[in-house]
């Protein structure tokens, strides 16, 4: 079998090496990029005047011709051919002649057209995933839309701390996938620029024009350090970083669903669609979706490491060890967009039991602190000291096994005589919730404000 750079061998390679080097059966996936950027490259060479135009004309027609074939499920992927490049290449030269074929390579090396490919295939999975970014935003915002009185506790610790609204709590999630999001479209715009001409590492003495090439690509210009643009592979681990953000706020977003659907919280219950059985235990429902998303938080975040290793300590330029960079992308961009996919949907058909969460607002003192706000505020105390008098309150609601909303004014002042009654009023979980009208609170007020920019946001990103 002929390599295409077997010139300067004298001996075959081993079939062991064949398959150990070839990237064929991954790389193949970018068999697009890899013809629109040859024909692109093609037609450049044709308008430079470094080939003829029907030259350049009939390679870029036997390209489509590639193309083709390979839709059409008849075009085969050898491992002799190694890689993508090699293998259009290959096909090109059987269908328009050996002569014109090679001419194709011309002003180019693999070493550029590697990272041109894998730049097309990031910029568009970018903009993919940043759609079901905004779907799941959208999402989020409709559930926020109608639970502005859904009272639920907030917590820290894992404990119950102060009301908050569904609302407030769904938004917290919008606004984490809002910089999501907007750290997709920054990456996108970043790495925006071809690096086609940059051939195999210090450019070419043939009389180019890249402008050409990225234009007819879409690219905004190019990339201007040519050892750079074969080198770095910084564009692939913006995505898996972009990705692993989203996973890790994912799978928070999913451990709360998680929690939320068990028998101890019952605060939603996730619809059949999105639920599996047990093999065994016949009454079980199980929360199957957001277990796996949470769990593929590990994966993608490995995707991440594994390629930050690999980048780690190469000398410029190419090198042969990033060739592993394709295969832990194409997995975390598939995993994101399946999960996104099916999260969003699931979100949708889950139901809200505003009736536990509001049961569950009754236990743990969640007024508590504004007791000790309203002993501040309208009896000018030292926060510490009202902090304290508070805790009493609490100590006092315990011992009695109540909710601090659930003591009288005697009880209260008991405690401390200054304690009047509109302490009352304040204690009320619902009042607690209003009273938060600072910019990011929970109030209804705050919250409506946190709905118009997300709202906002989302019209200037449709
Ligand atoms: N299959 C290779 C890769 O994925 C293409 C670039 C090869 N370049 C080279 N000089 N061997 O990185």
């Amino acid at each position: 079998m002929q390599k295409m750079w077997e010139g300067r061998f004298s001996e075959n390679s081993s079939e062991l090496l064949e398959s150990f080097n070839a990237s064929i059966d991954f790389d193949k996936a970018l068999y697009k990029q890899d013809i629109f950027g040859s024909i692109a490259h093609a037609n450049m060479l044709g308008t430079t005047g470094i080939l003829t135009k029907e030259q350049s004309e009939a390679i870029a027609n036997g390209l489509r011709s590639v193309l083709k074939e390979i839709e059409d499920g008849k075009f085969e992927f050898k491992t002799q051919d190694e890689d993508i490049h090699m293998s259009v290449e290959k096909r090109l030269s059987d269908i328009i002649g050996k002569e014109l074929g090679g001419k194709l390579h011309t002003a180019r090396s693999r070493n550029d057209q590697v990272a041109l490919d894998f730049r097309l295939f990031v910029r568009q999975e970018t903009i993919n995933i940043s759609k079901l970014v905004l779907n799941l935003i959208k999402t989020l915002k409709d559930i926020a839309l109608t639970s502005k009185d859904i009272l639920m506790p907030g917590f820290t610790h894992l404990q119950h701390a102060q009301p908050v609204s569904l609302s407030f709590h769904m938004l917290a999630y919008a606004f984490m996938f809002k910089r999501d999001y907007e750290r997709l479209l920054s990456s996108y715009e970043r790495n925006d620029l071809s690096p086609l001409g940059s051939c195999a590492l210090a450019g070419t003495p043939h009389q180019i024009d890249r402008q050409i090439v990225a234009n007819e690509l879409g690219f905004k210009g190019v990339t201007q350090n040519a050892m750079d643009s074969v080198s770095d592979r910084d564009f692939a681990l913006e995505i898996l970083f972009n990705i692993s953000l989203i996973f890790m706020h994912t799978s928070r977003l999913c451990e709360e669903l998680i929690l939320w659907s068990s028998s101890e919280f019952r605060y939603i219950t996730i619809s059949d669609k999105f639920s599996t059985g047990s093999s065994i235990m016949p009454q079980k429902k199980n929360p199957d979706v957001a277990e796996l998303i949470r769990g593929k938080t590990g994966r993608v975040y490995g995707n991440l490491i594994g390629l930050l290793t690999v980048m780690k300590s190469l000398p410029l330029a190419y090198n042969k060890d990033m060739q592993e960079d394709k295969e832990g992308v194409f997995d975390s961009v598939e995993t994101a967009k399946t999960s996104l996919v099916i999260l969003e949907q699931m979100l949708k058909t889950t139901k809200f039991n505003k009736d536990f969460m509001l049961k569950a607002c009754k236990t743990g003192h969640l007024s508590a602190t504004d007791l000790a706000d309203y002993l501040v505020k309208e009896h000018k105390i030292p926060f510490r000291e009202a902090h304290f008098i508070t805790g009493r309150c609490v100590k006092l609601a315990e011992d009695n096994g109540k909710d601090i909303s659930e003591l009288n004014l005697d009880e209260l002042k008991s405690i401390d005589e200054r304690i009047e009654n509109r302490a009352l009023e304040v204690l009320k979980l619902l009042n607690s919730k209003e009273a938060r009208k600072s910019i990011g609170g929970t109030s209804n007020q705050s919250v409506d404000i946190q709905l118009d920019l997300i709202e906002e946001f989302i019209k200037a990103n449709s």
